[in-house]
């Protein structure tokens, strides 16, 4: 009985449990056919390890750690290998500040620092790639892949520490391409990139007809190359990859020993096709020097592959590494004025990034907005157009930009006068410079100094008009001609007694475009009419060659905007002729082709 009751109670609870377990799992059984299953989540980031090798990289460090911190790409699925050996400059240091400031973020940092020496024994200069040199570089590219490998990630970018990837995505992109070894195409001043279309029988570069239209973006996509190297992404989830390496060099290696040949070739041995991508702008790089040049010529060069950069970026330095700005000088001139106006912030900034990196100290001068002067006010300044003037291409008179550009050159040359400056050079905000600007300028003015030459204008940038007529050489100064009908005031260098005549030209109740009114004043002006309105025409012009400076955009091309030609025709202030894509062409549109040099 007692058991019976015992055995009761158990199965009732038994009984109760079943039954409130059945109507608990049909609840649950209800509830997932009311509600969907839950999305899985999304998937993680591939893993990346970024290789850095800094070695005399002092100048170019802060600027492509800058690009490397501004990736869009979550730096915990990211893994740095940095080292840095054999330098004569700061980097080391800098690099190890870098790597202290950022370790945090990324999923792990490793670091190969090596103080001494200094350079390889038998290396000539810092340009000089001894077997050496190469062996150690090798080496080091191979460490890094073995980390790559030993710490499993998915893949490892190589990217040389003077290579400035400016697109936030370039790693994203280059991933989505799923191909084992990509590289993102980057830019130059010249044709050089970071892929070859085809290798000469020793195993060095060799141009085909497929490079240019690639080079220069007239076919777009990933093209299967014979060589990547600088900046280029391998992924090490490919069985293949597993065959890849810098060294030791592949047994059957027949070339000269450099870690670039070496690896390419280990990649075709194994079955591996290297690509190359140019469907958006990824990034920019230094021209390579010659053996036998400085550092201080690398520091150059990389510099203007910064200005170059900052036309389209905003190309600030890293914020975890320290650096001393430049102190800037003005190439012997008693004052460098830089002409903006008030509203164009964006040129001001990049023309001011650009002239701090050049190392140029430069005078910030207010333009005058041609736009906000009326009529009354023009009359009242005395300012007239020149009788009959026409531009040539668009037969329309001046424009309210063009008297405003004018008024600001004008201001300068007063300024000049004023303040009995000897020597000054006069740049406006939109432009581009040649490589090495800093010290070519400077030894063109130190030669025309020491030729004793008399001269009141030196154009540093100019379109040249009448390109059929060969400038004649000035004798006895290097770079320098004897200038025919040009256009555009870009910049240019101008002597007191230049400005003097500027001036004594009263100009202003006879207005031309400034560009037209240079020409006038050294007689080289093909309108006849126009000249006769000014008698004195003696203006002592040169201009340097090869030219300098250029335009950063030219008419019609995108980001192309200006203000001189675009505004409101100045005696009829209804008229609006801003600039658009039909518009008829302006006078100033692209003929010279922009220098590609090699
Ligand atoms: C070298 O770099 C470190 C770290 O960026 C910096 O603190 C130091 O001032 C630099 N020294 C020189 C001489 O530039
Ligand atoms: C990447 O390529 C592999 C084969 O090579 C293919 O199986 C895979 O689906 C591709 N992944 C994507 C995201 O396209
Ligand atoms: C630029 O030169 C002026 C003198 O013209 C000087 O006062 C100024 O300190 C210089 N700027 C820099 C950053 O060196
Ligand atoms: C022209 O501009 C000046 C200065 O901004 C202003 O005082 C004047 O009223 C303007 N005249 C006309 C007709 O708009």
């Amino acid at each position: 009985m007692h058991f019976d009751f015992v055995g009761f109670r158990l199965y009732f609870v038994i009984l109760a449990g079943r039954l409130f377990l059945h109507t608990s799992t049909e609840e649950l059984a209800a509830d997932l056919h009311l509600q969907p299953a839950r999305p899985e989540s999304s998937l993680l980031k591939p893993t990346v390890l970024i290789t850095i090798l800094a070695r005399n990289a002092q100048h170019s460090l802060p600027y492509f750690l800058g690009c490397i911190d501004r990736l869009d790409y979550p730096k915990d699925r990211i893994a740095i290998w940095a080292a840095s050996d054999h330098s004569m400059d700061n980097s080391t240091a800098m690099l190890q500040e870098w790597l202290r400031g950022v370790q945090h973020l990324y999923h792990s940092v490793e670091w190969r620092p090596a103080e001494q020496p200094s350079s390889f024994a038998d290396e000539e200069g810092p340009k000089h790639w001894p077997n050496s040199r190469f062996t150690h570089i090798m080496k080091l590219k191979q460490a890094a892949l073995r980390a790559a490998r030993r710490l499993w990630t998915d893949y490892i970018l190589f990217v040389d520490s003077d290579n400035l990837l400016t697109n936030r995505h370039v790693l994203n992109d280059m991933i989505a391409e799923n191909l084992t070894i990509v590289a993102p195409m980057l830019e130059s001043k010249s044709l050089y990139s970071n892929f070859w279309c085809g290798i000469t029988p020793q195993g060095y570069y060799r141009r085909t007809p497929e490079y240019i239209p690639i080079r220069k973006w007239k076919r777009q996509g990933c093209f299967a190359v014979p060589m990547v190297h600088s900046t280029y992404l391998v992924d090490l989830r490919r069985r293949a990859s597993q065959e890849v390496a810098f060294y030791p060099p592949h047994p059957q290696y027949p070339y000269h020993l450099d870690d670039i040949m070496a690896f390419a070739f280990s990649a075709r041995q194994a079955g591996v096709q290297m690509y190359v991508c140019n469907k958006d702008h990824y990034g920019y790089f230094p021209v390579p020097l010659a053996q036998d040049q400085t550092l201080k010529e690398e520091e150059e060069s990389f510099a203007h592959t910064l200005t170059e950069a900052l036309i389209d970026y905003t190309m600030d330095p890293s914020q975890y590494v320290h650096t001393a700005p430049k102190e800037p000088g003005k190439m012997g001139f008693d004052e460098i004025f830089l002409i903006n106006l008030k509203r164009r912030s964006d040129r001001r900034e990049r023309m001011l990034s650009s002239l701090s990196v050049l190392g140029i100290n430069a005078t910030l001068t207010e333009a005058v907005d041609g736009k906000a002067l009326n009529s009354s006010e023009l009359q009242s300044m005395g300012i007239d157009m020149l009788p009959g003037y026409k531009d040539p291409y668009s037969e329309r008179v001046l424009t309210k930009g063009e008297i405003g550009c004018f008024l600001s050159h004008y201001n300068i040359w007063k300024q000049v006068v004023q303040q009995e400056l000897q020597l000054v050079l006069a740049l406006e905000d939109d432009v581009r410079f040649e490589p090495r600007f800093y010290s070519r300028l400077a030894a063109i003015m130190n030669s025309v100094m020491e030729a004793g030459l008399e001269w009141d204008l030196i154009y540093v940038g100019r379109k040249r008009l009448q390109a059929k007529q060969p400038d004649h050489w000035v004798k006895g100064v290097r770079n320098l001609v004897h200038p025919g009908y040009s256009y555009w005031t870009l910049g240019y260098a101008l002597s007191l007694s230049g400005a003097k005549k500027l001036l004594q030209a009263k100009p202003l109740n006879k207005m031309l475009p400034v560009d037209e009114f240079l020409p006038v004043m050294f007689n080289k002006h093909p309108e006849q009419e126009y000249m006769r309105y000014f008698e004195q025409r003696d203006l002592r012009v040169f201009s340097v060659e090869p030219l300098l400076l250029f335009p950063t955009h030219y008419t019609g091309e995108p980001g192309y905007f200006s203000d001189t030609e675009t505004s409101t025709i100045w005696d009829d202030e209804k008229i609006e002729t801003d600039w658009d894509r039909d518009a008829p062409k302006h006078r100033h549109e692209q003929e010279e082709a922009e220098p590609w040099s090699l």
